[in-house]
């Protein structure tokens, strides 16, 4: 009998679809983060691990799982805490849940925006303070969005639909940088690409939808932030360490920039120094995949990946 072992409780559906399979699982009782240790000892000869995008898994932990793990099936669209590689040099498939958590990033992101330029946080802790003393002309001041010009950095599913919402629900004129231009979708999408410089000088909202890599580690840092306009936001749902975040408090400090709104941290829990101090600046703890109808597809999706496997076939959603 197949063994499985899932880090921590998700939504029931993917469980009870692994149940049917009669397959052996093990959920974790901890309603907590396991420890590298912890995902060893409790997933020691299992043939399957579902896992969460807070579990580093690593070679060390793959051997310590031992030889007969099949597949690590992340409970996420990123893969950025899987060792890909050794995942691969030792034959085990890594299956990710892509698609179905676009429309709730997308939601999210586009929430995220509206929440800073209206000042949305920012007030409602000024009206609960009981600070709100009778409409004034100036109470408030925030950006408008009709007309402005948005930058996306990354247009993959997450972006391009991010980009078609703001066009069509906003009016908002869109362009886009990544590092694969792709005139097709540019045409489809009506949008037009520019280089990382230039989307920075040009865009009145950075909104920032790609996967972390070396390569994108610390994209936005202190150069590109000072390359943005005073009156711009930064928005990010992606991956905290794409934008180097003590940059960012300075950027927020200084006016370099005038507002972010932030999903994502560099290091996730932790807040770098300042940043909850800053009124300019949205924060949410990692949330924007999370809707009820989003999580329980997420379950179902990572579930089938195992199943795939386990029948000896390939993931739908494979990623190596
Ligand atoms: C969430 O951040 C995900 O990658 O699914
Ligand atoms: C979301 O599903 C993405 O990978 O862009």
């Amino acid at each position: 009998m197949f063994k499985i072992f899932i880090t921590r409780k998700i939504p029931d559906v993917g469980i009870q679809l692994l149940k049917d399979k009669k397959y052996d699982i093990v959920v974790s009782r901890f309603d907590r983060t396991l420890t590298s240790r912890e995902i060893i000892k409790y997933a020691k000869g299992v043939d399957a691990l579902l896992c969460l995008l807070t579990d580093k898994i690593n070679s060390e932990v793959m051997d310590g799982i031992g030889k007969q793990l099949k597949i690590i099936a992340n409970y996420a669209v990123g893969v950025d805490n899987i060792d890909l590689e050794a995942a691969k040099s030792r034959g085990i498939m890594v299956s990710n849940t892509p698609g179905i958590l676009t429309e709730a990033v997308v939601e999210h992101t586009v929430a995220l925006l509206f929440t800073a330029v209206k000042r949305i946080a920012e007030a409602d802790r000024f009206t609960r303070a009981g600070k709100f003393n009778g409409w004034e002309p100036m109470l408030f001041l925030g950006s408008g969005v009709s007309g402005k010009i948005l930058g996306i950095i990354g247009l993959g599913r997450i972006g391009g639909e991010v980009a078609k919402r703001m066009r069509d629900g906003f009016n908002v004129r869109i362009i886009y940088y990544d590092q694969v231009r792709n005139e097709e979708i540019e045409k489809s999408l009506n949008i037009e690409y520019f280089d990382l410089e230039t989307l920075l000088k040009m865009a009145d909202f950075v909104s920032i939808h790609v996967p972390l890599l070396p390569s994108t580690r610390h994209l936005i840092g202190e150069q590109e932030l000072k390359l943005m306009k005073p009156s711009a936001y930064l928005i990010n749902t992606s991956r905290g360490p794409v934008v180097d975040e003590k940059a960012l408090v300075e950027a927020l400090k200084n006016k370099t920039i005038r507002g972010a709104a932030l999903d994502v941290f560099e290091f996730e829990p932790k807040l770098s120094s300042g940043l909850a101090k800053l009124n300019n600046v949205v924060l949410t703890p990692h949330i924007a995949s999370a809707t009820e109808e989003t999580r329980g597809k997420m379950s179902e999706m990572a579930a089938q990946n195992i199943i795939d496997v386990l029948s000896g076939g390939k993931p739908k959603n494979i990623v190596v």
